[in-house]
């Protein structure tokens, strides 16, 4: 199974100081030797992390493909067709989130979303559409004429976490945190039996799948087990654990994971 490596958690850090270091450049040899297959950027439109001076040289410099994330903005759009990435994942942004909550809310927009989606193709670049698994947003997904879907796995992560991990329930207040775990545990259950079950009509569809978001080295391996998904990208978990081992080490402990 493919790993995108996402690689806007370095500049985070960077970030919380303004200052050169951690450099995302710095990552592009070690994602490699790694084994990782695709470098994920996401540019914000407030920047908070990734700088349009960094996707410029991750596109020039990265030996492995790069799928930017970037939001529907025509501005954005702009900024895709000009760096010209060979994938470009459309994603949601709201300026309030710490991350990106959900997926994207295509159903009643579909005017906007035909555009981008046409011109990023124009531009021979290939489109992901950031959704929730959810059937009729699939099909929307195909109409709309891109190439891959990625299933936003978030609810699953917090599902897991919850019965599993160290969600906090000081800083997250999901309201699943009161149910009972056994109902928990059925919520978990259904969630991936949905990924599975949609990942295998998306790729009846014709459409290649990918997921992401909250997977790390506890929750990831049934997400695997999901035939039809080719590819999962990954961030926070694999930066996070690079701290204390480095991140080719990181890397290659995720892809041990991604084995089939
Ligand atoms: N895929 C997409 C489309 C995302 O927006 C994100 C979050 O930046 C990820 C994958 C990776 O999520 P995480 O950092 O939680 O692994």
């Amino acid at each position: 199974m493919h790993l995108g490596v996402n690689i806007d958690h370095i500049a985070v850090l960077r970030e919380a100081r303004k200052s050169g270091d951690p450099d995302p450049l710095d990552a592009l040899g070690i994602c490699k030797r790694a084994g990782a297959n695709q470098i994920t950027i996401h540019l914000r439109e407030d920047r908070r992390h990734i700088q349009d001076s960094d996707a410029i040289h991750i596109m020039k410099h990265s030996f492995l493909p790069v799928n930017l994330e970037c939001a529907i903005a025509p501005e954005m759009i702009d900024i895709a067709c000009t760096l010209k990435p060979h994938r470009v994942t459309l994603v949601p942004e709201k300026r309030e989130e710490v991350t990106t909550e959900g997926g994207l809310a295509i159903l009643d927009t579909q005017p906007l979303f035909l555009e981008a989606v046409k011109k990023l193709q124009q531009n021979e670049i290939e489109v992901s559409l950031f959704i929730d698994p959810d059937f009729d947003t699939v099909k929307k997904a195909k109409a709309l004429g891109a190439e891959w879907i990625e299933f936003h796995t978030g609810k699953y992560a917090n599902l897991y976490a919850m019965l599993y991990g160290n969600l906090s329930k000081t800083h997250h207040s999901i309201p699943e945190f009161e149910l009972p775990r056994k109902t928990l545990n059925r919520m978990l259950k259904k969630e991936l039996e949905t990924l599975a079950q949609l990942s295998g009509e998306a790729a009846k569809m014709g459409l290649k799948v990918a997921a992401g978001h909250g997977l790390n080295y506890q929750n990831v391996k049934p997400v695997v087990a999901i035939e039809a998904i080719e590819e999962l990208n990954i961030g926070q978990s694999i930066i996070a654990r690079s701290v204390f081992t480095g991140l080719e080490q990181a890397i290659l402990d995720m892809k041990t994971l991604l084995a089939r």
